[in-house]
């Protein structure tokens, strides 16, 4: 397959953990015959350095022209500490999801057994964890009218959802459930936002045409409670755009790591891949910064294109970076790998279809240490 594929690194750890994405798309694309052409764009506070915009024309056009978007990390500390700033490097990533009709943000929460130790909770707690959120990503609270009066030193943002908005996420993960365990847990607001309640009505009436999923509703505070009480319940999680970027970084918790989590972010027309985890400026250029959660984001692209041997490759080489212990500092303190080197060995490892592609890494604890 040739694919054309926009690699926008983005700031702080950004660069590094998407190098590492490539080397593996490399690898894949010896290892499978497959054609992939690479075109890096600025995004973020870099872009606004060099270009005065978070999301330059010429970015938007890249990414347009691509068939699909590998995305590193977005923010700076100097952003964040400034909230008199009038341009910010989110904003780039906000106008990205828009501009391209990114409306469903999916991001899976898996324990893997070798990391179980890594977990905060306990291992009884999250073992087998295996659910997907469904993000809406180009609406509610994030889109909406906003202002702020200087005069009386007030703000508003306004959080609206429109039936077309709902119901087609609401498909997206519907179908996601039928081909999994079967069960749609919509997360909402419903006893107090008109919105939240717009949701359960549209959920309920399309739940009608997928009479083999189960549908039951949370509200927000009771759904973050049961995540990390009992994250087995869940299998496909259906959230609005504000719930769903929370709930997902809870479930980094439970996984063990943010920097394991992967993403994929599609529409109609565009999608693309990112890690959840942020810029993490104080591991810049330092070699420490877990790479996982990106290359599970290009494992992700590549099952998008129906590429699932190819990302079955990807996956198992990952799990022989854990079995082997091949793993950055976050996940096991006195790691002495860095991003570059868990890169390599993941990408080399590609290429290598032996025995070991399906291995069991049930029996390998990794040690404890702290969470980026
Ligand atoms: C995410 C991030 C973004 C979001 C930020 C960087 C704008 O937290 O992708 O989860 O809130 O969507
Ligand atoms: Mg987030």
């Amino acid at each position: 397959m040739q694919l054309n594929i926009a690699v926008l690194e983005g700031d702080g750890i950004g660069p590094e953990v998407v190098t590492q994405s490539i080397k593996c798309l490399r690898s894949v694309e010896e290892t499978f015959g497959h054609s992939f052409t690479f075109r890096k764009a600025p995004v973020g506070a870099t872009a606004i350095e060099k270009h005065g915009n978070p999301l330059p024309k010429k970015t938007l056009e890249i990414c347009k022209d691509s068939d699909a978007i590998i995305f590193g990390a977005i923010g700076a500390p100097e952003y964040d500490g400034n909230p008199n700033a009038k341009i910010w490097p989110e904003q780039g990533l906000l106008k990205l999801r828009k501009e391209l009709g990114l409306f469903a943000n999916i991001r899976p929460v898996k324990v893997f057994p070798a990391l179980i130790k890594q977990s905060p909770l306990a291992k009884s707690v999250v073992q087998h964890t295996d659910l997907v959120i469904y993000r809406e990503l180009s609406g509610g609270i994030y889109y909406g009218d906003k202002s702020t009066d200087e005069a009386s030193n007030s703000a508003t943002d306004t959080c609206t959802y429109t039936e077309s908005e709902i119901s087609r996420i609401t498909h997206l993960a519907f179908k996601a459930a039928k081909g999994r365990r079967k069960k749609l847990t919509l997360v909402d607001k419903a006893n107090v936002l008109e919105t939240s309640r717009l949701w359960r009505r549209i959920v309920q009436e399309i739940s009608k045409s997928y009479p083999e999923v189960t549908l039951n509703s949370l509200f927000i505070d009771n759904a973050a409670v049961q995540m990390i009480l009992n994250p087995t319940q869940f299998d496909v999680i259906l959230t609005d755009n504000m719930f769903g970027d929370i709930l997902s970084d809870q479930g980094s918790v439970i996984a063990g790591s943010i920097g394991l989590l992967p993403s994929a972010s599609v529409g109609n027309d565009y999608a693309m891949f990112e890690p959840i985890h942020g810029s993490y400026p104080d591991a810049k250029d330092k070699n420490i910064a877990n790479p996982i959660a990106s290359i599970l984001s290009v494992a992700m692209l590549l099952q998008h294109f129906k590429m699932d041997e190819e990302s079955d490759a990807v996956v198992a080489a990952v799990l022989k970076s854990f079995s082997k212990k091949i793993v950055t500092p976050d996940i096991m303190g006195s790691s002495k790998y860095g991003t570059n080197y868990v890169g390599d060995f993941i990408a080399d490892n590609i290429m290598e279809l032996d025995g070991s592609f399906k291995m069991n890494d049930e029996n390998i604890d990794l040690g404890n240490s702290t969470i980026i």
